[in-house]
């Protein structure tokens, strides 16, 4: 078993414990992370674009099609991956972060969701 935790830049973290074979979109959806999939995980959009703190090793290795679509994205960096095209495959701790494409892309799709965090923000900002 793995357990991958998801973190973004306005809320905690959240984690799931997923089995070998399973996508880190897969793994954000059973965690409700709010990671986008504007393509619906076919390798097109990139908007489930995350940034791998921990664990890069025990995910399915970078493909050439996964390359492409990553030359698109905002914000890349050495250990970008596209969660819908990222697939752990061995035990331990993954740890994500979910870039600001990728998350505002959810809340956009979400506009219930997008209206609470709104509200949770300004209450903690006062
Ligand atoms: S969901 Fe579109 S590229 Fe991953």
């Amino acid at each position: 078993m793995t357990t991958v935790r998801f973190v973004n830049g306005d809320e905690g973290p959240v984690e799931v414990d997923v089995e070998p074979g399973t996508t880190l979109l897969q793994a954000a959806q059973r965690a409700h992370a709010p990671e986008g999939s504007a393509c619906g995980g076919v390798c097109a959009c990139s908007t489930c674009h995350v940034h791998v703190r921990q664990g890069l090793g025990l995910l399915s290795e970078i493909e050439d099609e996964e390359n492409d679509i990553l030359d698109k994205a905002f914000d890349v960096v050495a250990t970008s991956r596209l969660g819908c095209q990222a697939k752990v495959l061995r035990e331990g701790l993954v740890e994500v972060v979910i870039t600001r494409e990728s998350y505002e892309t959810w809340y956009n799709e979400h506009p219930k969701e997008r209206h609470e965090r709104d509200e949770r923000l300004k209450a903690s900002r006062g």
